[in-house]
């Protein structure tokens, strides 16, 4: 068994919130070698997508390892260090706790984790997204376990054509289900369509009995109790041989499709995705933006990475991305551009209702005119 985890944090942003600085990609660089090298890793790469760090790792403790997730803790606790040293934005943003205690469960830090034997070929995509939550996989991994349109093999692999079983959890209450697709593919919509609630954690192919995702499911604003930054979810697909090929893991990227996140982690806008060199969000801390990083696992070492969306064929969804992206922005505060009320993780509405509460009154009662303006006619 081998286990794959990528475990991601914000530690602080160049310029802004905006990227990763170099030196905090060195020291991260530094301690992945150094844990390789003490055998605590079997392979470790060290990526980024805007003011996030990944670290992507392989090694044979299994998920929600103490040892593992010990060794993520105090390295986002250095390169919190390196962006205080430098006076970078929101050093340590994501660290919410100030001790460790064997898990990084409610601690701030996002992560997702497999463990599978490797098969005799083992091709994984690392989506790494910046500005926008964990919801945000739903809409492409509905596409590319259920929908024959994306998924050529869903109709042309035998392998598929039992179906997936998708795991999908319940942030608010906490709780988990399982839907049989394609059997339960419109009851599973009913929720997954409602990504800041509803998300896919796990998805699995029956016929093969192998689980082929794992998303990080973390919603920092649930655990900080108030605004602290967007959650930039990370995701681990399993490809080919009876699962959706690489190709149709990459294929729904080509609609630049609409996610919560953005500047101030208020505002709807299109997800765009793009080469590692082009994961720096600076237009209105946006748009949002996905990467993907391709690996061959061999012997538990991670072959690459091939930086996916460096391709032509994703033009076309960054030009639709600026498009609707300038669409969406000529609606300043007004929803769909910003998020609905109780989507918006600011507290500030909370804080207004409580200053203005005097104010309103029953539409029935005269409400008395600013002096000097003498009412109408
Ligand atoms: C989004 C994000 C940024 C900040 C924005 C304001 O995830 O982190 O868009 O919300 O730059 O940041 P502050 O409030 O720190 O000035
Ligand atoms: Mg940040
Ligand atoms: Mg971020």
């Amino acid at each position: 068994m081998i286990t794959l985890s990528i475990i991601k944090a914000d530690t602080g942003g160049f310029v802004g919130h905006s990227a990763v600085h170099p030196d905090m990609l060195a020291e991260a660089r530094r301690e992945m070698t150094r844990a390789i090298e003490a055998g605590l890793l079997v392979d470790g790469h060290v990526a980024s997508c805007g003011d996030d760090i990944s670290l992507i790792m392989t090694h044979t403790y299994g998920p929600d390892a103490d040892l593992i997730h010990s060794f993520a803790w105090d390295t986002f606790q250095n390169t919190a260090h390196v962006a205080k040293d430098l006076g970078l934005y929101g050093a340590g943003q994501d660290l919410l706790s100030d001790a460790f205690s064997g898990n990084l469960r409610g601690m701030g830090p996002g992560y997702a984790e497999l463990d599978f034997e490797e098969r005799p070929s083992e091709p994984v995509v690392c989506f790494l997204a910046d500005k926008t939550g964990p919801g945000a996989w739903n809409l492409p991994l509905y596409k590319m376990f259920a929908d024959p349109f994306n998924t050529a093999g869903l109709v042309i692999d035998q392998k598929m054509h039992a179906g997936f079983v998708f795991e999908v959890h319940d942030l608010q209450a906490g709780k988990r289900i399982l839907f049989d697709c394609p059997a339960e593919l419109y009851e599973m919509l009913m929720y997954i369509g409602a990504p800041s609630r509803y998300v896919v954690h796990r998805v699995r192919s029956k016929t093969l009995d192998e689980t082929a995702v794992a998303t990080s499911t973390q919603r920092l604003s649930l655990m900080a109790g108030e605004y602290v930054g967007k959650d930039d979810p990370v995701m681990i697909v399993r490809c080919q041989s009876g699962l959706p090929a690489v190709g149709e893991v990459l294929e729904p990227f080509t609609l630049a499709y609409g996610v919560a996140g953005c500047l101030r982690g208020s505002h709807h806008a299109p997800l765009m995705p793009v080469a590692s060199g082009h994961a720096h969000p600076s237009r209105f801390d946006g748009p949002p933006r996905v990467v993907a990083l391709g690996f061959q696992i061999h012997d538990g070492k991670l072959i690459g990475p091939r930086d996916l969306f460096a391709d032509p064929a994703f033009d076309k969804a960054r030009e639709q991305a600026n498009e609707v992206m300038d669409y969406l922005r000529r609606h300043g505060p007004f929803e769909p551009h910003r998020l609905p009320l109780d989507e918006l993780e600011y507290t500030t509405m909370t804080l207004l209702t409580e200053r203005l509460a005097d104010r309103w009154t029953p539409m029935s009662t005269e409400v008395a005119t600013p002096a000097g303006t003498g009412g109408r006619g």
